[in-house]
């Protein structure tokens, strides 16, 4: 068919790719922005400073639908789409990435993970709580030998008939000493690899679970990250979320969406520090004029632009995939190599142009290029996300 008759059909057909936002993502955007600047703001240096958890913040966040943002309505949740929930993610992420990994780790690992895959009687229990914030959530996953080797579960669930028995420890936990619930996966059956691994819904005040220390991180240190220990936790059978046997898969598909947040929380990141770059570039002097009008700051604001572009159209078109039902392993693990490595050069950069200033905490730049570093690690490595592309490339 020639050209021209198929770009006629495509006209006839309404065909267009759209860049726009709605209205309503716009209304949603505005409304993140503003309680980030007036709650998540204030605040957050000392918050970082103390490694404190900002529990005030979360409530509030809860109370505006912000911990279960995709999640149905007839479950408590906002019943937003992924370009929102985006949307939001950026917003929070350019004031306090502590916060957002919260609203993160609780919207897509969490509640995601039992609404897609969780019986109802588990969504009735847990899912309404944890989508209006009246609990908070955990995904337990890495453990002092599992990291990236997802597969390698030490943590044992063994079936004794009428319940499982927990013994393990899972590692790096965030929300791990705030949380109510938590998401555990383990091993059922040894002899089985990935196959015998099982998801499960653990209660905080279950005998045997107990929260142990808490680690003193580099960045995002308001959020509140842990070592779990399990010892001899009852878990009802009731509570293992899917099919015997579909933890790690169930584990696997959550943490796609969860990529798409991180890289949302990175794009935030590094919008935020440019923003901040920018407009110290505009009333620092040197050398009798502001420093935006030397090239040598000016092209890096527009390196940093350009690149922070070139993410959103990654994150972006991962979270449309994921609202069209188009599988978004590949784009979100795309999404998430590329914001995140834009979130780290962006934010060292952002330092660079404030010189002295950027390295004190007042001008926050040193904060989000601490922040920035996790994107790179948590929800899967950068080198993890190489291997989910690459494999995605050479199975088609
Ligand atoms: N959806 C469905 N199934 C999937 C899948 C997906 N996205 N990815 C893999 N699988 C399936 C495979 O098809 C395979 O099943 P079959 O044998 O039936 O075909 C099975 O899972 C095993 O897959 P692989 O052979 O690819 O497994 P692997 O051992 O080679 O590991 C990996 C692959 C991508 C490296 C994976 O282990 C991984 O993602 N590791 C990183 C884990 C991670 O992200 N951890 C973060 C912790 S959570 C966190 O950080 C949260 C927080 O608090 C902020």
């Amino acid at each position: 068919m020639v050209l021209k008759t198929i770009f006629a059909i495509s006209k006839k057909q309404n065909y267009t790719m759209d860049f726009n936002l709605s209205e309503e993502h716009l209304m949603i955007r505005d409304a993140a922005r503003d309680f980030a600047r007036t709650e998540l703001l204030p605040g957050v240096i000392e918050r970082d400073n103390k490694q404190e958890f900002p529990a005030e913040q979360v409530k509030k966040m809860g109370e505006l639908g912000f911990l279960g943002l995709m999640v149905d309505p007839k479950y408590g949740g906002s019943g937003m789409d992924a370009i929102s929930y985006v949307i939001v993610m950026e917003e929070l992420s350019k004031v306090d990435a502590s916060a957002s990994v919260i609203v993160s780790v609780n919207n897509s690992l969490v509640c995601y993970g039992l609404e897609t895959y969780g019986s109802e009687a588990q969504k009735q229990k847990y899912l309404t709580k944890l989508a209006t914030g009246q609990s908070i959530g955990a995904f337990c996953l890495s453990e002092p030998e599992a990291g990236s080797d997802a597969t390698s579960q030490r943590t044992t669930a063994i079936d004794m008939g009428d319940h499982y028995l927990l013994n393990g420890t899972k590692n790096w936990i965030t929300n791990g000493g705030s949380a109510d619930f938590y998401l555990v996966i383990a091993q059922t059956d040894k002899e089985k690899g990935h196959k015998g691994i099982n998801a499960f819904i653990v209660e905080k005040t279950w005998e045997g679970f107990e929260v142990g220390p808490k680690e003193d991180k580099l960045g995002i240190r308001g959020s509140d990250t842990h070592t779990l220990n399990f010892n001899d936790v009852k878990i009802p059978k009731e509570n293992r979320i899917g099919e015997d046997g579909f933890g790690f898969k169930f584990a696997m598909k959550t943490l796609s969406g969860g990529r798409i947040g991180i890289a949302a929380q990175a794009l935030g990141i590094a919008q935020g520090a440019y923003e901040m770059a920018r407009d110290y570039s505009k009333i620092r002097k040197a050398f009798g004029t502001e420093i935006c009008n030397h090239q040598a700051i000016a092209f890096k604001l527009a390196d940093m632009h350009l690149e922070i572009e070139a993410a959103r159209h990654l994150v972006m078109k991962s979270a449309w995939e994921k609202d069209n039902g188009i599988n978004y392993d590949m784009s979100s693990a795309m999404a998430k190599l590329k914001a995140s490595k834009v979130a780290m050069d962006v934010t060292v950069e952002a330092v660079q142009v404030h010189g002295g200033n950027g390295f004190v905490k007042e001008y926050h730049v040193e904060r989000m290029m601490r922040d920035a570093k996790i994107t790179q690690i948590y929800e899967g490595t950068s080198e993890v996300q190489k291997i989910v592309i690459s494999r995605g490339l050479l199975r088609d």
